[in-house]
């Protein structure tokens, strides 16, 4: 059978030549700890200088996972006959066998790893690529004006569908009085090389100029709206909305499979208007700023709650009728589906098209 655009974007591969967020750094400790990105599974484990290193999750002798076993060293031992490899991979050590005669092929597959902002990132594609790309920048992390709130959100659906919740702002209907805005109107959608940028204008209630600024999120009588530009971004493969100056919010990626999605929600809030606060010593800052970590996590645990029965309902759709077409009145939507095709054709090696066009 063959695929037409559509089936095309929800059957799409990962493009695999680009950072994905396997894990929080809190996550890796020294112990190993497993972790999948599309169907590949990862062992992540840091070294005794705290460096991170990722190796595929199959000891290369009888295949079982590396991350049941130990970390010794700098490397990884495997649990089961207790070959030791190095953090690149290559077997060391076999008991009962002179070093000499391990054969090369010994070695598990190694990938660029990275621990930053918060994440530990992998690169799954080929890594003489990794340099020339960045995980997605997220500034506010090491900053002391911005509170950091992460939220896992892990759902059985294709990352298409995910990414299309999260650029498409009219859907606030369902959070009703849960999310801090709305959105009034799609403005304009931009595309990039590699993104797409969707502008709306909104309506904000949420302003952080007072101490007990956060008690608007629980007392509505204290809310005051006021129309804020929303800005929402697809940087491929992951996601970023600004509204106003208020927050940012970001959606770091690790698509598991072709049916399993996850996604952390990092949550800005700013604390730029508090000029008391931004006088305050830095060591007082840093620690206003540990106290308050994930101080917005309850809130966007709900809005997960609520988003992810949706995006799971779509698939099941899709899944159960591939041929019925939905439809699509949003057109930062329409743009988002052309980024996704273009990214799985670059992954196959394909030609780009001339001009992007939309489904
Ligand atoms: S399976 Fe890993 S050492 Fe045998
Ligand atoms: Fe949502």
């Amino acid at each position: 059978m063959t695929r037409d655009r559509y089936s095309s974007v929800r059957e799409a591969p990962i493009n695999p030549d680009h950072w994905y967020a396997v894990a929080t750094t809190d996550e890796v400790r020294r112990e190993p700890v497993g972790t999948v990105v599309w169907d590949r599974p990862v062992c992540l484990f840091r070294d005794s200088a705290g460096a991170v290193h990722a190796l595929e999750d199959r000891c290369p002798h009888r295949l079982v996972r590396l991350s049941r076993g130990r970390v010794v060293g700098d490397g990884i031992e495997c649990r089961y006959h207790g070959w030791r490899f190095g953090n690149d991979g290559q077997c060391l050590h076999v008991p009962g066998r002179d070093p000499a005669g391990i054969p090369e092929t010994a070695r598990a597959k190694g990938y660029p790893a990275r621990d930053q902002d918060g994440f530990i990132w992998v690169f799954p594609g080929r890594p003489e690529l990794a340099e020339s790309v960045h995980p997605m920048p997220m500034p506010e992390w090491g900053d002391l004006d911005f509170i950091p709130s992460i939220a896992p959100l892990s759902c059985e659906a294709h990352f298409s569908f995910v990414i299309e919740n999260l650029m498409d702002m009219y859907h606030d209907h369902l959070h009703q009085r849960h999310q801090p805005w709305s959105a009034d109107a799609l403005l304009e959608v931009n595309r990039g090389e590699g993104c797409v940028e969707a502008r709306y204008s909104a309506t904000a209630y949420y302003r952080i100029d007072r101490i007990w600024s956060a008690l608007q999120l629980a007392l509505p009588a204290l809310r005051r709206p006021h129309p804020v530009p929303l800005v929402v971004t697809y940087e491929y493969p992951h996601w970023k909305a600004r509204l106003g100056d208020e927050f940012t919010l970001y959606g770091v990626f690790c698509p598991e499979g072709p049916r399993r999605t996850r996604v952390h929600l990092v949550h800005y809030t700013s604390l730029h208007r508090l000029d008391s606060f931004r006088k305050a010593p830095a060591a007082v800052r840093r620690g206003v700023k540990r106290c308050l970590r994930n101080i917005a996590r309850r809130l966007l645990k709900r809005l997960i709650s609520q988003d992810v029965p949706m995006i799971e309902e779509e698939q099941r759709a899709y899944d159960t009728a591939p041929e019925r077409r939905p439809l699509e009145l949003n057109r930062a939507l329409h743009a988002v589906q052309g980024l996704i095709g273009k990214e799985a054709r670059k992954a196959a090696g394909e030609p780009a098209r001339a001009s992007q066009q939309t489904l």
